[in-house]
């Protein structure tokens, strides 16, 4: 596992002015420039991307929410990785339950996690339960979620991916609240579990877990003080600077 905390803002499709965007970005950039044990990221509407990219620093990196699996040909609407590398993005978010929710599939998540390597560049492959039941069913839906978007990741690729544990219930304006950080602390155990079934032990350790869902100031500490946790997926509290700076500090302060 890295020693570094690796944090990432997901602005989703917010802010809707490009001025907006490089003010939060400036702000973030600022408070990252000093920090030695946190990686900074921050994944911007594609249409900012390269704005932002060509003001983001080795501390402060920029990131995409989504990338086609192929990287050029007739695709309307689709951006390809080596785009997203051009403008400078070092992370792509994939399989983020908002995309999953229109249709994109364990079998689509796993070819973007390939084609986003291709270039060099680090897939964020998002993984989640919409609902935790009494019975733990939510547990064999994450082992075959897990499986089927990694399908075709070799052993040797797959330490260059992080994964991002997500619980839809979790998420958004519409959640239900965080995840405690036991119940995040046992479900981590249980992904790399499942990491060791389909390579091994050693490699599932060489995989960093981030959680996401409802971060904010007050309660990353918690989670990132969990064993196994790599980092955060902060959604609504990237967009607000200070708060996301304050999440930074945390994790700085571990
Ligand atoms: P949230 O979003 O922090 O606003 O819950 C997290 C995410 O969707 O990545």
């Amino acid at each position: 596992m890295k020693s570094k905390k690796l944090i990432i803002g997901n602005w989703k499709m917010a802010p809707v002015k490009a001025a907006e965007a490089k003010k939060t970005f400036e702000k973030i950039k600022m408070a990252a420039s000093s920090l030695r044990k946190t990686e900074t990221v921050v994944c911007p509407p594609s249409v900012f991307l390269s704005e932002l990219g060509k003001i983001s620093s080795p501390k402060c990196a920029v990131g995409a929410q989504d990338a086609f699996w192929e990287m050029e040909g007739a695709r309307t609407g689709e951006v390809s990785p080596l785009m997203l590398r051009d403008a400078k993005a070092k992370y792509v978010i994939v399989g983020h339950s908002e995309r999953r929710a229109l249709g994109e599939t364990d079998e689509m998540a796993a070819k973007k996690v390939a084609a986003i390597m291709g270039p060099g560049l680090t897939p964020v492959l998002c993984i989640g339960e919409k609902n935790r039941d009494a019975e733990g069913e939510y547990y064999k839906f994450l082992e075959a979620q897990i499986a089927a978007s990694l399908k075709g990741v070799m052993k040797t690729e797959i330490s260059k991916v992080v994964l991002a544990y997500e619980p839809v219930w979790a998420i958004g304006a519409k959640a239900t609240g965080a995840i405690t950080s036991s119940a995040l602390f046992e479900t981590v155990i249980f992904i790399r579990k499942v990491l060791s079934k389909l390579y091994d032990k050693e490699t599932a350790f060489s995989i960093t877990i981030l959680y996401g869902g409802s971060v904010d100031e007050n309660n990353s500490g918690a989670f990132l003080a969990e064993q196994g946790v790599g980092g955060l997926l902060v959604g609504r509290s990237s967009l607000d600077a200070e708060k996301f700076v304050k999440i930074l500090k945390i994790a700085e302060g571990l």
